[in-house]
């Protein structure tokens, strides 16, 4: 069974089909990197299969089960998480104090009145983990909006990782970012993959990202899947490179 199964999904807003009849199925461990020129529908079906629009037509299968209609919390619960094309952290608080909310959500203990002290020492283990995993112990009590753009990425990671997940989401993380910040975001995200036996789905700009990382790639264009296989396949593609790659050169 498959991590992810979308089926036949379309999203239209008045007029404009953002994204028209995908279909594409994640396996559980894979790295999938979708990838589409600007305004090709790839934040559009973030939002479908994690819960922030409903699609107009098609279904969305999270392990088998049917989620196209569940909101974004439960999928959350059901063990999907996503980070955003615009990072959203709150840069008031510290890195640590950042890693507090979601990792008390994981243990169960958001809605408690108070928290014992056995809890509260586990919330602060694994907020300890979290830091070391996303190499961030260094800045754990700098507030978060003074760090760099790549350490904020990276606590937003962080921050979906706490949740547990199985399946991430995630929407350009290295928008915006140097080379330098570019690789150690890769490289995050290669060892997240490697560590959590995670199953990433990753929009991504960066083609030395995409080649190093993906297991497959999806293209999509205008809303449509142009093509999807290995990036081997992917750089041989002519349809890819006559849409995508040779526009983009
Ligand atoms: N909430 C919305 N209401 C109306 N139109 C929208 C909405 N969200 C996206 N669109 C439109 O849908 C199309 C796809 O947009 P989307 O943001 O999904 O593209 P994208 O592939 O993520 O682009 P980018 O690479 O720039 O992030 C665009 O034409 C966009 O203007
Ligand atoms: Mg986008």
């Amino acid at each position: 069974m498959s991590m992810l199964e979308v089926k036949g999904v379309t999203q239209r807003f008045g007029n404009l089909v953002a994204v028209s009849d995908v279909s594409m199925a994640v396996e559980k461990g894979e790295l999938r990197a979708l990838i589409g020129p600007n305004g090709a529908g790839k934040t559009t079906f973030f939002n479908l299969i994690s819960g922030f629009f409903r699609p107009t037509e098609g279904q969305i299968f999270l392990e088998g089960r049917d989620i196209t209609l569940m909101p974004p919390h439960a999928r959350v619960r059901l063990g999907m998480a996503r980070t955003f094309q615009v990072t959203e952290i709150f840069p008031e608080l510290t890195v640590r104090q950042n890693l507090r909310s979601p990792v008390e959500l994981a243990l169960g203990l958001r809605l408690r009145p108070w928290i014992s002290s056995a809890d509260n020492a586990r919330v602060k283990d694994r907020v300890q983990e979290l830091l070391e995993m996303g190499r961030l112990e260094a800045h754990a009590d700098r507030l978060t909006g003074e760090l760099s753009h790549g350490d904020q990425r990276a606590t937003e990671i962080m921050m979906a990782l706490a949740l547990e997940p199985r399946i991430l989401l995630l929407d350009e993380p290295t928008a915006g970012m140097g080379s330098h910040e570019t690789y150690s975001t890769a490289m995050l995200i290669r060892r997240l993959h490697r560590q959590q036996a995670l199953t990433i789905v990753l929009v991504e700009h960066d083609m030395r990202v995409i080649f190093n990382l993906a297991d497959r790639i999806t293209v999509l264009a205008e809303g449509k899947v142009l093509d999807e296989g290995t990036p081997d396949e992917i750089a041989a593609s002519e349809v890819v490179q006559m849409a995508y790659l040779g526009k983009a050169a």
